[in-house]
């Protein structure tokens, strides 16, 4: 989500038993369609196809698409090509080709409750330096999801994304945030991907959080594309954005949107 200066909502919520089993299968059907989408993403394809695999998927689970309507969004899913950075929307004239990487981001409202999650994706052979990006974003993703467990602090995710990425030379998007998500497609609290450990809010059992890191491998200043929607690179370098939503709990990170 755009980071925003204010509060999303007063309180961060903590899900009801009932509210985490709807949760679950939101997010289950988030994990499902990105796996549909891995199998029909190859050179040649357009963002539009992809598009349409993805809300078929999500309508066929009993879902509506998360994202489609938000604040005006056009789309089911978001397809961004290589320097960009997040919110492409899917076009027929935008095809995927031998070499590029391709993020796309879902979100399914499953009886009134929202999963969130993205990868990207590399399209038939990559470079080594794009390869790279991948595996760095996706390390960050998985360091920053063990933080995710009760006691910690909101903070404790933003170090291990951004000292990872740092460390590997790459550069964290600041103009995007994770969030709380749940009962609403982005709650309460704010998770930046960058930031000092030991600060902001304490994790709580309960607590559901889609943690988003988005790794440039250039410098993190973005700019938004005249469509208003696509954020882009400054500088043109890559982009990768990798995203799960995970439960807090006293015994550990659960990750939801991951297939078992
Ligand atoms: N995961 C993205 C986010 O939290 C998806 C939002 S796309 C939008 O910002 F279209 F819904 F805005
Ligand atoms: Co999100």
């Amino acid at each position: 989500m755009l980071f925003e200066r204010g509060a999303l909502q007063e309180v961060i919520l903590i899900k009801s038993a009932e509210e985490l089993a709807l949760i679950r299968q939101a997010c289950h059907i988030v994990a499902q369609a990105l796996e549909a989408l891995r199998a029909a993403v190859a050179p040649g394809v357009s963002t539009k196809e992809l598009e349409a695999v993805a809300e078929e998927h999500i309508r066929r689970k009993g879902a509506t698409p998360a994202f489609k309507g938000y604040r005006g969004y056009p789309a089911s899913i978001c397809t961004s090509v290589n320097d960009q950075v997040v919110h492409g929307i899917p076009a027929e004239g935008v095809r995927l080709k031998e070499g590029d990487i391709v993020s796309i981001d879902l979100g399914a409202c499953y009886r009134g409750y929202y999963g969130d999650a993205a990868v990207t994706l590399p399209v038939g052979r990559i470079s080594p330096q794009a390869q790279r990006l991948l595996r760095v974003t996706q390390e960050a993703l998985e360091l920053a999801l063990q933080e995710a467990t009760e006691g910690r602090r909101v903070g404790d995710i933003s170090w291990a994304i951004q000292s990872h990425v740092e460390k590997e030379g790459f550069s964290v998007v600041r103009a995007f945030v994770g969030h709380g998500v749940g009962r609403y497609l982005h709650e309460e609290p704010q998770v930046p991907n960058f930031g000092p450990p030991g600060r902001g809010p304490r994790l709580r059992a309960g607590m559901t959080l889609a943690i988003e890191p988005m790794v440039n491998a250039g410098h993190w200043g973005v700019r938004i594309l005249q469509d208003g929607w696509t954020a882009v690179t400054a500088d043109g370098t890559l982009s990768a954005h990798f995203e799960h939503t995970v439960l807090i709990r006293k015994d550990g990170p659960e990750v939801l949107t991951k297939l078992q």
